[in-house]
């Protein structure tokens, strides 16, 4: 097995080159020409596997773009890297860390080796016991410290401890247990704990304080608001916290010092990265929502997508072909953005959730041999849900001086059937798509009537490019799918632009620095040796606080 990356910079490539010269070719063809020369576009451009059909016909390639792209993830070694990570090499190398979140969704008879041990039965061994004690929780035997049936949950978590557990809990809230409440506080901002726990009875609360580290700023300080919150509800007696606390860690030492029972621990790995753990014990809010049973049919999902990336050439595979579309938009197209459209309400924490996905993992400009590239790498993402995006920035997408790549994500059957709602919102994204690819020229705008001082502001462009995404209905299976659709779409995009897609460096140094302003914010005499700016907004702040 290799963990070779590729030997040339990425541009000095013969595959990168050959697609510098065929981007120069159709850069200026219309979607409307290449649609009307070849009736079968549709069929030849859309790929369907694990009851996900994805249309990427609307965009701005051809089959020649296909093999030219497939041909650019060859030479970066694609399916090599693929194996590498699969297998538990340190592929994470500024970490020096494997990086084995598929193991997490592993079936339970799967080998999958670290350091010459299996992980698999670890792994289901951790999700036994949440699965344990979801059936004591919801079946009220686990008890607060008063007595009560605990009716609330509060997720306590940050980045990849909190982003993928409100999303699951918001996207599979369908399937989700409506006795429980579930609320999930992250910003060190007061306000979010505040609101989250305003109504809240502390008897009947259980909080599940999740994180990677146990170290962490944001949630150590939301940790121990919330011990205090609980205390001072419960009449002071420290023993309540073990009935109304439990963690999710791979730190056991901070979980004892913060006064958990280990024995409401709940473990994951060092070879997880925070922002792909949704699926290890940091989904416990996710499955007390919606069961073992749902859990598990979500990372069956997953495990379904792992298995097809693994596996399937890569033209026929779908987060290798997404990754590849982006990196064409990104590095041929000079797209900086990539807005992700879900219409399913369900859906709406989804963008939020790629935005740590996609940008901690590729939002880099250093190779893995450490130098500076010389092309671009992670765009953008962003998005909300359809319909409301539609009456906000879509104007920009349609009529603005951007090029904006599209994904639409829709369902075919509505899992709240209402009227005709389904049928608006399908027509509705079905019409983006087209409204996007095929514009409106001048001459239709003005065989409709329009006043001629008019017509340049009705013409719609087009050529506007999108991948649709059809599902035949939101289910916890497909959820799982849908996100490792993603994760391997951000890995392959990251393997072609050769940089390490799961460290974070980035976020350190302010972290840093916060450290160092804090002792001075609550001093009103420490010496500020900052920049000017820097100087002056403490000093304001000291002033007016
Ligand atoms: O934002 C940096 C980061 O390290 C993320 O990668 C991670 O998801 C988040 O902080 C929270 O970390 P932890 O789970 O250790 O609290």
């Amino acid at each position: 097995m290799s963990t070779s990356t590729a030997t040339d910079g990425l541009t000095s490539r013969d595959a990168y080159q050959a697609l510098q010269s065929h981007h120069a070719e159709i850069k200026d063809k219309h979607l409307r020409e290449w649609f009307a020369e070849d009736p079968q576009r549709a069929q030849t451009l859309s790929l369907e596997a694990l009851g996900l059909f994805l249309d990427y016909s609307k965009n701005r390639i051809t089959s020649e773009t296909v093999k030219l792209l497939v041909a650019l993830a060859e030479s970066a070694n694609l399916k090599n890297r693929i194996d590498a990570m699969f297998s538990g090499e340190k592929i994470n190398t500024t970490e020096d860390r494997a990086v084995l979140h598929t193991a997490l969704r592993a079936p339970r008879d799967a080998k999958i080796e670290f350091e010459g041990e299996n992980v698999v039965p670890e792994v289901h061994a951790v999700l036994d016991k949440m699965a344990a004690f979801c059936d004591r929780v919801t079946s009220g035997q686990w008890k607060g410290h008063t007595g009560s049936k605990i009716r609330n949950i509060v997720n306590v978590g940050i980045g990849g401890s909190d982003l993928g557990p409100v999303m699951a809990y918001e996207a599979l809230r369908h399937y989700s247990n409506r006795e429980l409440n579930f609320r999930f506080v992250s910003n060190v901002d007061g306000t979010d704990f505040a609101e989250a726990t305003q109504d809240l009875d502390p008897a009947e609360t259980l909080f599940i304080v999740a994180s990677k580290t146990f170290t962490t700023q944001e949630t150590m300080t939301n940790a121990r608001s919330a011990r205090t919150w609980l205390l001072s509800g419960l009449g002071g007696d420290e023993s309540a916290v073990a009935k109304h606390f439990v963690a999710v860690s791979t730190n056991a030492d901070e979980v004892g010092k913060f006064g958990i029972d280990t024995g409401n621990m709940f473990g994951f790995w060092d070879w997880v990265g925070g922002r792909y753990s949704m699926d290890s014990a940091i989904g416990l809010s996710t499955m007390l929502a919606i069961g073992p049973k749902n859990f598990r049919q979500m990372l069956d999902g997953f495990h379904e997508m792992d298995v097809h990336f693994r596996t399937a050439p890569l033209d026929q595979n779908l987060p290798a072909l997404m990754g590849l579309l982006n990196v064409w938009y990104a590095n041929f197209f000079d797209a900086k953005t990539v807005a992700v459209l879900p219409y399913d309400q369900y859906l709406k924490r989804f963008p939020a959730y790629l935005q740590q996905l996609t940008m901690e993992s590729n939002g880099k400009s250093t190779t893995l041999s450490g130098d500076h590239v010389d092309y671009d790498t992670s765009p953008i993402f962003w998005g909300e849900p359809g319909t409301n995006g539609q009456h906000s920035f879509y104007q920009l997408i349609h009529q603005g001086t951007h090029l904006i790549p599209c994904d639409f994500i829709a369902f075919c059957k509505s899992l709240n059937p209402l009227g005709d709602h389904q049928d608006i919102l399908m027509a509705n994204v079905i019409a983006q798509g087209e409204a996007l690819a095929m514009g409106k020229t001048a001459e239709e705008v003005k065989s409709e009537g329009t006043a001629d001082e008019l017509v340049p502001h009705r013409v719609f462009e087009g050529n506007r490019p999108s991948n649709t995404i059809f599902i035949e209905q939101l289910t916890p299976s497909v959820l799982g799918k849908l996100i490792a659709l993603y994760e391997h779409s951000t890995f392959t995009q990251g393997v072609i632009w050769d940089i390490d897609s799961f460290d974070q460096w980035g976020v350190e140094l302010g972290k840093m620095l916060a450290k160092k302003i804090m002792p001075e914010l609550q001093s009103s005499d420490a010496s500020l040796s900052h920049d000017s700016s820097t100087n002056g907004l403490i000093q304001r702040y000291r002033q007016w606080k």
